[in-house]
This record gives C-alpha cells, structure tokens and sequence, in this order.
C-alpha cells in the first residue's frame, strides 16, 4: 500500500548538477517505493522565462530525462513526463486563474526575487506573475498529497494549499492541500562558493567527463587562512571539506585530521575529492552512456509516462467540471 501522491517537478533550462542530485534526485529516487510518484519536464514553465529563445528547451528536456534515469528514477515505477504533453494543465490553470487573487502573486517572494536575479529578460508578463498557479495546477491535477521540494519552492507550496483551499470551498472538496518533503542535505555551495548556479556556471554537471570533474574541483575556493602547506587550515570553513560531508562522509574525519594538522596540502585534498566524486558519477555516467546508445529510448518512456499521466489528469477534470457545473 503506498502512503500517498507525489508530484515534482523541474524546468528543463540547462544541465543538472550535483546540487541537483543531493538537493533532489536522491530524494526523487528514494520515494518511489513508498509513494506513487509522478516527476514532470515543466518545459511551460521553461517557457515563462525561455520565451524570447525556445529551441533549446527540447533538447534540455531530454538531457535532464537522461540524467533523472541515470540518477535512478524508475520509468517501471514512476511516472515521467512532459507537461506540454498534458494538456489538462493548461486547462486547469486556467480554471485556478480564475480564483487566485492578483495580491497572492504579487505578494509571493519568490515572484520578487526571480525578477531581480533574472537579467536580461523581460519577465513583465502576464504568464510569469501566474508561474505559482501554474505550479499548484500541476500538483492538484495528480491530486498530488506531497511535494519534494527545495526551500525555495515552499512559498510556491503556501500558495498551492490556498489555491485548494479557495476552490474547495467554492465549488466542491476536490483537492487534497498538499505538504512540501524538504530534503535533509545542506544547500551545496557552488566552486567559488557562491550559490550553485547555472548563470554563474560554478557547478559540476552530471554529465561532465571525469577530466571536467577533476578540473573544476582543482579550481574550488579553499579555506581563505591556510596560505602555506605548514598553515594549519579550518575544515569547516572550507567548501572542499563540506563537499567531503556529502559525497565521501567516510573520509570526512580523516580530511579534517589532514587539514587541521596540516599533514596535506590543499592540492592533495582536492586530488582527493576529484576521485571520490568521480567514483559517486562513474555509474550515473555509466546508465547515461547506455540511454544515449538506445536511440529512442527517452522518447518512448515519456511518451509512456505521458499517457499515464493524461489518464490521471483527465479524471481530475471531470470532477473538476462537476465541481464548476460545467
Ligand atoms: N517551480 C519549480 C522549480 O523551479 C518547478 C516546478 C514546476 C515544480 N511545477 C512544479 C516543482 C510542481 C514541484 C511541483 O524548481
Ligand atoms: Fe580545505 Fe582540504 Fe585545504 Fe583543508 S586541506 S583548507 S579542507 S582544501
């Protein structure tokens, strides 16, 4: 017996990375054996911010399929799909537009933020005011009970209950109100210790070789007072050992021996660190080699997933137009 419905999702605008995997797919993977999970391509969604230059939301959609696969999401056990493919969603965006008030979204922060932190796009539409009733349209169309989501999608989970909640009062108790799942792993830093973001290219892609990897970890931002190899360093300071914690924990309390006591140097540490993340992707880039030898494979399990979804999706609107006397 499963414990409940879950719907996830990603916008497909650019590669994944390791933030991803220990933010999410991890988790994602996790949960498919005690819930019905349903994880989506929320290219519409792409589409809010992608819109001035759409020809590579097709390809990032594939790519982030392949890496969800290789990460271990099960096309067997969970549903994988496309939203674009779902028309429903659309449909009951539209429907849920109609009971969102404007002051919810403009109020929500994560609305203000995007505004600021995207540059170079004009996200002074219509759509992107919406994006949140969008997404609480993807939940409640799977009658979705809980969300694997990072922090930062929780005022987005707010929103959804209330979206819910407004319908289930006007038109008939249609709609479970849905609870985010935050993942327990800390928010990993990208290489200069910024935030791990695409437009800052300070990541490590899933798909990146085995060089790539040892490149960009050599270039990783160090504790700042260890200067000569004889200074001793402060481990929990420094992002290469908080990258220990969570990809190579078994070597954590050594790293911090060999650091603290200056018996490595930061070279040698991140030498290190390069192999033990090698060894976490080696079977991720494995699985992803053999999906990209099976031409078609991606196409046939989303169009799979998006059948099942579109039966799914399709019952919930029929109750839908109950609700409404439609
Ligand atoms: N807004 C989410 C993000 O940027 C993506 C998303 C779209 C989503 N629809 C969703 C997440 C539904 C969870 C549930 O990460
Ligand atoms: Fe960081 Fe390792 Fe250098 Fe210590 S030895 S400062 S943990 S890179």
């Amino acid at each position: 017996m499963k414990k409940g419905r879950i719907l996830s999702g990603m916008r497909p605008t650019g590669p994944l990375h390791l933030g991803h995997y220990v933010g999410a797919l991890q988790n994602w993977a996790a949960l498919q054996d005690d819930y019905e999970c349903h994880y989506m391509v929320a290219d519409w969604h792409a589409l809010m911010s992608e819109y001035a230059d759409t020809t590579r939301i097709e390809q990032w959609s594939r790519e982030m399929v392949a890496d969800w696969i290789a990460c271990g999401l099960d096309p067997e056990r969970s549903v994988i799909f496309v939203q674009s493919h779902v028309p429903e969603h659309a449909e009951l965006h539209l429907v849920l537009s109609c009971v969102t008030p404007l002051g919810w979204l403009e109020r929500c922060p994560t609305y203000k933020e995007q505004k600021n932190e995207i540059k170079g796009k004009d996200l002074e539409t219509y759509a992107f005011l919406g994006y949140p009733t969008l997404q609480a349209a993807d939940i409640l169309l799977y009658l979705g009970d809980v969300v694997p989501v990072g922090e930062d999608q929780l005022p987005h989970l707010e929103l959804t209950r209330e979206i819910a909640r407004r319908f289930n009062t006007l038109f008939a108790p249609v709609f479970p109100e849905p609870q985010g799942k935050l993942t327990r792993t800390p928010r990993l830093l990208g290489l200069d210790r910024r935030k791990m973001s695409k437009s800052y290219g300070n990541f490590i892609a899933l798909a990146d070789d085995a060089e790539t990897v040892a490149k960009k970890t050599m270039t990783m931002i160090t504790d700042p007072k260890r200067i000569r190899f004889a200074d001793p360093g402060h481990p929990e300071e420094c992002n290469v050992c908080a990258y220990y914690d969570v990809f190579a924990p078994e070597q954590s309390a050594e790293v911090h021996d060999k650091c603290r006591n200056a018996k490595w140097g930061c070279t040698d540490c991140k030498r290190n660190l390069a192999a033990a993340l090698n060894r976490v992707l080696d079977p991720i880039r494995k699985r992803r080699q053999e999906l990209a030898g099976d031409a078609g494979r991606i196409d046939e399990i989303l169009k799979a997933g998006s059948e099942k979804a579109r039966a799914r999706a399709v019952e919930t609107m029929k109750k839908v137009r109950e609700a409404l006397k439609f």
